[in-house]
């Protein structure tokens, strides 16, 4: 039974989260054009929601490598910028690289926590959150934080999971790692964590307790291809810092096990539309778009 004392301080959740963002962030710089094929449909339906114009100002927030703002920096140009924040340094430097790579003269990226933005009021004019807001132990906060920045009339959107039942492409694999010990999965109720916002109901209700007017929900469904089960493996384990530090801490022997069963799993869900030996998992996104 928990007691005070054992119940997490958000300080030190914060502090626990920074540290383990800032050592997956090489495994999502790595595994960048897999995300960007899985997931952009996501982004797709996040910039289509706020519908980005010549001369706008959009912050994408808890960004990664920024993927959805560089989306946006194409269409605010000429005359808009784009800030793409993250509160991992390893991530912001990852995302840097990126926005050179492809030559985004209208992009800014920099630190910046989810939870308080550092920006002034009313100075943008859409926030995009993908995959960010169920991570932070206070989403309303960070909520109202971007309801703060967004200009009057302006618009937000962001995306969270969808039931875990909807997301094998993550529940399926620590679904693996918990059954042998390695994980503690499903994270408990109430606190951060991929699916903390998956209950549409309560999800529309905090964008709208923040401040938000007429919130909408979508679902967007995804599916995580890779062409073997070894490339299924790495990726599951490069993107998720839960099974990442689960195999780090296991034994080797035991950690071996590991991925022995986490390859039977991948296996037994091959790619129906691919080559022999590939791999495909499904996964459902909830994209949310709200007026400032
Ligand atoms: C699941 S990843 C999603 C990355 C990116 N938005 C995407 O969809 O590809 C979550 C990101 O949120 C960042 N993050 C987590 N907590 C944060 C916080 N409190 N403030 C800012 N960024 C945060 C992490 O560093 C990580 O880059």
């Amino acid at each position: 039974m928990s007691d005070a004392a054992d119940t997490p301080i958000p300080d030190d959740q914060r502090a626990a989260a920074r540290a383990a963002w800032e050592k997956t962030a090489a495994g999502w710089d790595a595994h960048r054009e897999w995300i960007e094929q899985s997931m952009g449909p996501v982004s797709h339906a996040m910039i289509d929601a706020v519908s980005p114009q010549p001369g706008h100002v959009v912050l994408e927030a808890a960004a990664g490598l920024g993927e959805t703002g560089l989306l946006a920096a194409e269409l605010v140009h000429p005359g808009g910028r784009v800030i793409i924040s993250d509160g991992a340094e390893a991530m912001v430097e990852a995302a840097k690289r990126r926005a050179e790579e492809r030559g985004a003269g209208n992009v800014e990226v920099t630190p910046m926590e989810l939870e308080w933005l550092d920006m002034d009021a009313a100075s943008v004019d859409a926030v995009l959150v993908r995959f960010g807001y169920m991570l932070v132990p206070d989403p309303e906060t960070a909520l109202r934080d971007a309801r703060r920045v967004i200009r009057p009339g302006g618009r937000l959107s962001f995306a969270v999971w969808d039931d875990v039942a909807r997301n094998p492409w993550i529940g399926a694999g620590m679904d693996v790692l918990a059954g042998l010990g390695l994980a503690e999965w499903p994270t408990p109720a109430g606190t951060p964590g991929p699916f903390a916002l998956s209950d549409r109901e309560s999800l529309l209700e905090l964008v709208a307790g923040a401040g938000f007017v007429l919130p909408e929900v979508q679902t967007v469904e995804l599916t995580f291809r890779s062409p073997d089960v070894p490339t299924a493996r790495e990726r599951f384990v490069g993107l998720s810092g839960r099974a990442r530090v689960a195999l780090e801490d296991a034994p080797a022997d035991r950690r071996a096990a590991a991925e022995q069963a986490l390859d039977a799993m991948f296996a037994a869900h091959p790619d129906p539309n691919g080559p022999a030996g590939s791999v495909a998992l499904p996964g459902v996104a909830l994209v949310v778009a709200a007026d400032a």
